[in-house]
């Protein structure tokens, strides 16, 4: 895994760019890498009271509770109430510990690494639906784009309708089949809303071309940006060809080999 997917190693440089992100605090873990990973096995790592105490001051710091958290790499927003989204600090370790389990799960090749851990300013936003299957994931305007040699080469919603169908329930008894999710009367009404970017407020277009300004001449990377209530953020960044483009994106000939 290159460092520089590591968010302590691009948020820094998009803060310095002047773009608007959320308030951002990270915090480190100091013990062995690994040792986060005795929270699996029902064991207290040495240091660990020390650390959960270190990121309790930093939802304080950015505004919280609530908070966002996420690891360096990623949130395990699929799992949204127990991973990355803090209501309540006392429960800060089961988060913690539910994304060193989700770092475990989400890579076939190796957990990812969670000895970076960020505490965010949780962004207003104006939520279409809270998706039942993502533990109240909240449905909300984002797009994502590539950036590199100071231009903005493609930009994509940010989720494939079939992601945001598998959001709501399986039917009862049903298969693992795209017609046997039990899904709003409304269902394409919603995926419109959340996919169609000719439909969103403006601005999102602006934000990621100066994302690629502040990264000309470093490669080529995915931007995600989310419309909240104040406006347009850069919440998330990847180098390109671990992201996501969508089926028949001439940008992205590797699609099939990266994972959502
Ligand atoms: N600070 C924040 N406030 C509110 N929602 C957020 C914030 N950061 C991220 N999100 C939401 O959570 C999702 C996942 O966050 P992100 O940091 O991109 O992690 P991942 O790498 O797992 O996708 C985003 O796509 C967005 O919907
Ligand atoms: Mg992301």
């Amino acid at each position: 895994v290159s460092s520089r997917n590591c968010l302590a190693d691009w948020f820094p440089r998009l803060q310095a760019a002047g773009v608007p992100v959320p308030r951002t605090e990270i915090v480190r873990w100091a013990g062995q890498p690994e040792a986060l990973a005795d929270l699996l096995d029902g064991k207290e790592p040495k240091g660990f009271k020390g650390f959960v105490a270190a990121l309790t001051i930093a939802a304080a710091k950015v505004g919280g509770p609530p908070a966002f958290l996420r690891t360096g790499q990623g949130s395990g927003k699929h799992s949204w109430a127990s991973t990355c989204h803090v209501t309540d600090l006392a429960k800060l370790p089961d988060h913690v510990e539910r994304l060193v389990e989700w770092s475990h799960m989400v890579s076939f090749l190796g957990a990812l690494p969670f000895d970076v851990w960020a505490v965010r300013e949780l962004l207003p936003t104006t939520p279409r639906v809270l998706l039942p299957s993502y533990d109240g994931f909240p449905l909300v305007r984002e797009a994502r784009g590539f950036v590199g040699n100071g231009e903005v080469k493609c930009v994509h919603p940010y989720w494939p309708a079939d992601a945001i169908r598998q959001g709501f329930p399986m039917k009862a008894g049903g298969l693992d089949d795209p017609f046997e999710y039990d899904v709003p009367a409304d269902f394409e009404v919603v995926v419109r809303w959340a996919t169609d970017l000719d439909a969103f407020p403006p601005g999102w277009r602006e934000l990621l071309g100066r994302v690629a300004a502040a990264f000309a001449g470093d490669g080529t990377w995915s931007v995600d940006v989310l419309l909240t209530d104040k406006g347009y953020y850069v919440t998330d960044m990847a180098e390109a060809e671990r992201s996501y483009h969508w089926p028949g994106c001439p940008k992205g000939p590797r699609a099939a080999e990266v994972v959502p």
